[in-house]
């Protein structure tokens, strides 16, 4: 069967069970809690907790996608059977309407019937229960139900062969999934394996995990799935590794075709196969090569695979190729701008290509006793641009070892912005970004403002990057200079002020009685998390925000303009104040400073300090 059949089987089946087929989201998304789109049910989440109706928005209740996912946690593993970066995900989800019982039962027919997969290759875990939390059984019951024999308790062996139609027990860890971030719909989960790989992951979103930590029981239940596109088309077509599917074949055939040297490196080949299809589709969304946030997890996973590009000596003009493959392979259902495709990474491989020689040839002329130390991998970050995993792989290659926490440890001492950049690296959640918090604490001051200025005001929609931040509201002509200018002394006489930023959590009611905003009038859980600024500003909100008002610098709108009919918009920033003080030359040096370590140009601290004449 070929890949484009099961995809639309896996559409066909669900329609037959009323499915709406939503379109998917794109990989940069406006989710504050991570970078990238890691999973299809992000799109969704207002629909868990009630602030948005499917019914109303699809038609139903129950609705599918085939969402594009791009996943740093697995990175490490790219290059066996079948660990991906990015990958696509089919999944089927549930807002109020079927819950356990049809879920399994769906996929259980769909995988047996439709995909013909043998019962003996399947078999599942459930929740075992921990933290308050019960078992799972529930679920338990409706696979027995469907023939799986149960065995109680954790550990033992289990694995194709072994573990054949079991139910195994499996831990908060491995069968309890979300939320994404640190708060948001989350509950136990049940997965499908296949010949001792997970394919299919059914959660049962049952709770709301609040900013403590605090579960409390959704009043409507959902249903989020997701199974590995790749991994199903390896199993239907038979083949040992998703790198010989019809998914990732053409690619895999031109690499080979490309390549000059005789050397066998299967690991490089199916990094470079899985990196390009990323970085393709993560440029597609939007996303740039930078040093921060997403923009980093593009830039390193586009550098390693130049970095093996080059090592595989493939033909000039590689990447142009590839890429090629990929669009023609994806554009049946997405659509690609390939020139801007091209160009940005062509502009990326020029910045990179020089420092990476270099690098290379200072990481071949060390000597190096058994293990990298997190100094010399920082130091090859910071003179070279490389990415720990090119470390990581040059390391591999000539067996030794990295070490890794060293590594991140080096970052944060060296480098102020990276305070919250080795969690990034490692997680990557947008939360721990300070700017992006700060911002958001002064949207709520912005709204307060409004309102002083202007009157019954209310918030129609919000978008935050670490730049600057997005604000919407009601009113219906554009603002005048003197309004503007009025709404930007309140802001900063209040952030002058050093009010204190509370939280509290309370039921819906109450915030209600209490005088607290919320943006989806009736539509929250029962208990909400609320913000108040010193008395001005009272928000519920899910946060995370400031402690203190002060830490937000100085504010500045930057643009007013016309969003939609009767709605306005506003974008503003924040500025160091601190920053502001430095002298137009200083300023000057620091931007040359900045484009020279960016472009691979290596700065010791001394230097730097000199140059810039601190
Ligand atoms: N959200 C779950 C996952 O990503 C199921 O779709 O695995």
């Amino acid at each position: 069967m070929k890949s484009d059949e099961i995809r639309s089987k896996f559409i066909k089946f669900f329609e037959g069970y009323n499915h709406k087929l939503v379109k998917s989201a794109s990989l940069k998304t406006d989710d504050p809690s991570v970078l990238l789109t890691v999973a299809g049910m992000q799109q969704f989440k207002d629909y868990y907790v009630g602030l948005k109706n499917a019914e109303k928005d699809f038609k139903s209740k129950d609705v599918i996608t085939i969402q594009p996912c791009f996943r740093t946690s697995d990175i490490d593993e790219v290059g066996d059977e079948y660990h991906l970066t990015f990958f696509e995900m089919l999944g089927n989800f549930s807002f109020g309407g079927y819950f356990k019982d049809n879920a399994i039962r769906m996929a259980y027919e769909l995988v047996r019937n439709e995909f013909g997969i043998d019962k003996d290759r399947i078999f599942v875990s459930i929740f075992e229960g921990a933290n308050g939390i019960l078992r799972d059984e529930e679920s338990e019951e409706v696979w027995k139900k469907l023939g799986l024999k149960s065995i109680k308790g954790g550990g033992g062996f289990w694995g194709p062969g072994f573990g054949m139609n079991l139910i195994k027990p499996g831990s908060l860890k491995d069968n309890f999934w979300g939320p994404t971030g640190d708060t948001g719909v989350c509950g136990p989960s049940t997965e499908i394996y296949v010949d001792g790989m997970e394919l299919w992951n059914i959660v049962f979103n049952e709770y709301h995990k609040d900013v403590n930590g605090k579960l409390h029981l959704l009043s409507q239940k959902g249903v989020d799935t997701g199974m590995g596109f790749e991994r199903l088309v390896r199993i239907v077509q038979g083949k040992k590794t998703v790198f010989e599917t019809d998914l990732f074949k053409p690619l895999m055939d031109k690499i080979r075709e490309l390549k000059v040297s005789d050397s066998e490196n299967i690991k490089a080949e199916r990094v470079i196969a899985d990196h390009v299809r990323g970085v393709v589709f993560l440029i597609k969304d939007g996303v740039r090569p930078s040093n921060i946030a997403e923009g980093y997890i593009l830039r390193r996973v586009l550098r390693r695979a130049i970095r093996y590009c080059r090592l595989l000596l493939l033909k000039d003009n590689f990447l142009e190729e590839l890429i090629n493959v990929v669009i023609n392979q994806y554009s049946k259902y997405y659509s690609f701008n390939k020139k801007e495709i091209l160009n940005v990474v062509n502009e990326e491989y020029e910045k990179f290509k020089l420092s990476l020689d270099k690098g290379l040839k200072e990481f071949n002329k060390r000597i190096f006793t058994g293990k990298i130390s997190g100094e010399e991998a920082f130091l090859l970050y910071q003179s070279y641009g490389f990415p720990i995993e090119i470390t990581k792989d040059l390391a591999r290659e000539k067996e030794l070892e990295v070490d890794e926490d060293g590594f991140y440890k080096e970052f944060e001492k060296h480098q102020e912005m990276s305070r919250k950049g080795a969690g990034m690296f490692k997680s990557g959640l947008k939360n721990h970004d300070e700017k992006t918090v700060r911002l958001h604490t002064a949207s709520h001051l912005l709204l307060a403002a409004l309102n002083i200025v202007l009157g019954g005001v209310e918030q129609k929609g919000s978008n935050i990057t670490p730049e600057r931040l997005r604000f919407d509201f009601n009113f219906d002509r554009r603002l005048t200079k003197e309004e503007l200018e009025e709404v930007e002394r309140i802001v900063n006489k209040k952030i002058n002020e050093g009010l204190e930023v509370k939280v509290e959590e309370m039921r819906y009611k109450e915030a209600v009685k209490r005088g607290f905003k919320g943006v989806f009038e009736g539509k929250y859980p029962e208990t909400v998390s609320c913000y108040s600024i010193g008395g001005f500003s009272k928000e519920i909100c899910s946060g995370p925000h400031v402690s203190n008002t002060k830490e937000l610098g100085h504010f500045k709108i930057i643009k007013e303009e016309s969003s939609s009919g009767g709605v306005r918009r506003i974008k503003a920033v924040l500025v160091d104040l601190d920053d502001l003080k430095l002298s137009k030359k200083t300023l000057r040096n620091i931007e040359k400073a900045k484009a020279e370590i960016e472009a691979g140009k290596f700065h010791t601290l001394s230097q730097l300090e000199k140059e810039l004449g601190l």
